[in-house]
């Protein structure tokens, strides 16, 4: 029987496409805990509010989002799959949140410093808030289990801070959450550029989206650097070698890798081969996702139903919630 009491809660913003990075950085994890726990899996529309006023295609980002990560495995039976803006008791526990939050400590944030870095003509309260916001989402749920990467430990360590806050002041509700990701699961995916991780803001063709077409993830692996090869058995690889052969683990088969691994050692690897067999092994890994994908995006009343369903399982978590947070605050006038 599956542990249940733990529960986990994470968001997603419905920005950009899904990279492998996520993939194997994020979605797997998700996919993983379903089995386990209890888990709340969420669209941040609202969160993209704060840099994306501008609602024209939030519909399509938001079904795209939904879509991307019910073909990675995420499955809407097993999990509460919703959006943030269908469940409205997110925004009154925001507002009572807000009135613990200080200023101070909302302009330190390092996310915060840098959208005004970015947005220096549209520095609203709601990017001031963003954490207490994301707050709300998770102990909503009273979540324990937070997956989610190292750039969002900070507001973690903000959402324990004003869970404690609110517990001190009316009462114990809340449990702390944690970032929480299965330890070495958590595996870095290079760029194909020899740089640092694969990521949405970098190099586009050297990140690898799920919805890439069979000929771009072709052309993209192919343009992986690369050099004459090793001179000397057993040398230690450069960064940009050692980033195709960690991608080749992710998506190859052992027998595969190691073929290349011993190649490399002994001198007569050819990366053109190399590249080949990963861009083909790719593919294989990558169009399944992709045509399932843009098979549940154009199914509507599917994304629909997900949605609908989702939001109940959530709202019938945050009312129970509610109702102790009212309870505490002394803001239920007609309880007997
Ligand atoms: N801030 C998160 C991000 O940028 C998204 C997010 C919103 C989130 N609400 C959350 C993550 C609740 C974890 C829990 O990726």
């Amino acid at each position: 029987m599956a542990d249940k009491k733990n529960i986990v809660m994470s968001g997603i913003r419905p920005t950009g496409f899904l990279h492998l990075g996520n993939y194997f950085g994020a979605v797997k994890n998700y996919v993983r805990m379903q089995e386990e726990f209890e888990c709340y899996f969420m669209v941040a529309d609202l969160h993209s509010l704060t840099t994306h006023p501008d609602t024209k295609e939030l519909k399509l980002n938001v079904q795209r989002v939904l879509s991307e990560n019910i073909a990675c495995g995420l499955d809407p039976e097993k999990v509460a799959l919703y959006c943030q803006s269908h469940i409205y008791e997110t925004s009154e526990l925001y507002l009572y949140l807000n009135m613990l939050a200080y200023k101070g400590e909302l302009e330190k944030t390092v996310t915060f410093k840098d959208k005004v870095r970015q947005h220096p003509d549209n520095v609203n309260a709601g990017l001031l808030t963003y954490p207490v916001l994301q707050t709300a989402d998770i102990i909503l749920h009273r979540a324990t289990f937070v997956p989610v990467g190292k750039d969002q430990e900070q507001h973690l360590e903000m959402a324990r801070n004003f869970a404690n806050r609110f517990n001190h002041r009316y009462g114990e509700v809340f449990p702390e959450p944690q970032a929480f990701n299965y330890g070495s699961e958590l595996v870095k995916v290079p760029s194909l550029d020899g740089g640092g991780k694969m990521s949405k803001s970098e190099n586009q063709m050297a990140t690898l989206y799920l919805s890439d077409d069979d000929e771009l993830i072709r052309k993209k692996v192919m343009k992986a650097k690369t050099d004459a090869g090793p001179t000397e058995p057993n040398s230690v690889k450069p960064d940009y070698i050692e980033n195709i052969f960690l991608l080749m683990k992710l998506v190859s088969s052992e027998d595969v890798v190691k073929k290349f691994e011993d190649d490399y050692n002994n001198c007569s690897i050819r990366y053109g081969d190399m590249k080949k067999q990963l861009a083909e092994d790719m593919v294989r890994f990558i169009a399944p996702v992709r045509e399932k994908a843009e098979a549940i995006r154009n199914d509507e009343k599917y994304l629909k139903d997900v949605m609908e369903k989702g939001a109940e399982k959530a709202r019938k978590s945050a009312r129970a919630t509610m109702t102790l947070v009212r309870e505490v605050m002394g803001l239920n006038y007609f309880a007997p």
